[in-house]
């Protein structure tokens, strides 16, 4: 199966000076493939001075928009962002892998829910996607999003905010928190931090009524504002997370299982599914994780960022042991199942047998 298609980007709309949302179509026979869920993400390659790049982008666009857009911050130094934003064109094919990512709650047209969403930056990406979804799918329902950046001009979908609350009067409140541009309400400068929060909640936000929070931005922001909703009785399972950079540590190390780790030898034999074909190759335990030594064995195992953030390398551990040496994406029940994320998977026992099937 091909893991990778073309996408022909048809519209590049510059969003800020360093933000582009490119809409994207896919060939005919992959438009099945390309349907998505509000809140996930593409993972495209290119090949920059001859080393493939893969970079994870969320979804931007609703559900009910017809087309596919992500947009693309330019990061300082990043190959795809940059090229994304001074290079591409319309007319251009780029690849792609189909939609991924768990960052989304199921709708239902016949609830009345209170939604509340954390963006920091370009975080705001899939929030605009589950926005716009939630808005249109499930029309007694509300959402109040709470959105920071540095200053005006960085903030990315200004516009197309001012219209969703316009079209969808009363449903939608947006609060923009800049850190460096001033505003009429103290409250809405700096940065959003523990104190800033409790005014929120304090104030303007009705904590006990909101259904879902939905959190995306920079690490050290996202569990500043899950722990100031816990703390505020939010339980975890009405908060969801997605981590797109990271500059900190992660969760602790999670050892799936770990007991047979001091008797197993050097040499472990792997069995790997992928796409209902099971392969056997054999690597060492020398710090190398099951994606590189698969990656190295030409099996085309799925993989983004290698840095344990975007879930894109998920996988079953069915037999064997394992450690992860990072997890910035799957959650403590994912783990407990058996869930690892490849990328940062070590082996502890003779044998692993993987699946990216389950
Ligand atoms: S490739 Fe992103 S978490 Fe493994």
């Amino acid at each position: 199966m091909a893991r990778f298609h073309p996408l022909e980007v048809t519209d590049i709309r510059r969003e800020t000076a360093d933000a582009v949302v490119l809409t994207l179509k896919p060939r005919d026979e992959d438009a099945g493939a390309f349907g998505f869920t509000q809140g996930q993400y593409l993972t495209f390659r290119r090949q920059f001075d001859g080393e493939e790049v893969r970079r994870s982008y969320s979804i931007c666009a609703g559900l009910d928009e017809g087309c596919l857009k992500v947009g693309v911050k330019r990061v300082e130094g990043g190959a795809f962002s940059t090229f994304a934003n001074e290079e591409l064109k319309p007319g251009d094919v780029i690849e792609a892998m189909p939609p991924m990512g768990k960052f989304f709650t199921a709708l239902d047209a016949d609830v009345s829910k209170d939604y509340l969403g954390f963006a920091g930056g370009s975080g705001i990406t899939p929030l605009l996607s589950i926005v716009k979804t939630v808005l249109a799918r499930e029309p007694r329902s509300r959402f109040t999003l709470v959105y920071a950046n540095r200053q005006i001009k960085s903030i990315m979908f200004r516009e197309e905010l001012g219209d969703l609350k316009n079209t969808y009067l009363g449903r939608l409140s947006v609060i923009h928190v800049l850190e460096s541009d001033s505003q009429e309400i103290d409250l809405f400068t700096g940065r959003i931090d523990e104190e800033k929060l409790e005014a929120f909640f304090n104030l303007w936000i009705d904590l006990p009524a909101v259904d879902t929070a939905f959190i995306c931005g920079p690490e050290p922001m996202m569990l500043t504002i899950a722990a100031s909703l816990k703390k505020h009785g939010m339980k975890d399972e009405q908060i969801k997370f997605e981590l797109f950079a990271s500059s900190q540590p992660g969760r602790a190390k999670q050892k799936v299982i770990s007991k047979a780790a001091a008797t197993a030898g050097e040499n472990v034999e792997i069995q790997l599914t992928l796409d209902g074909t099971t392969r056997s190759f054999t690597m060492q335990r020398d710090g190398t994780a099951v994606l590189d030594a698969a990656l190295a064995h030409d099996i085309d195992a799925p993989y983004s960022c290698k840095g344990g953030i975007c879930s894109t390398c998920r996988a079953k551990v069915v037999e064997g042991e394992v450690e992860m040496i990072s997890n910035h994406a799957l959650e403590d029940y994912e783990v407990r199942a058996g869930y690892v994320l490849s990328c940062q998977c070590l082996p502890l026992s003779e044998k692993v047998v993987i699946s990216y099937d389950e």
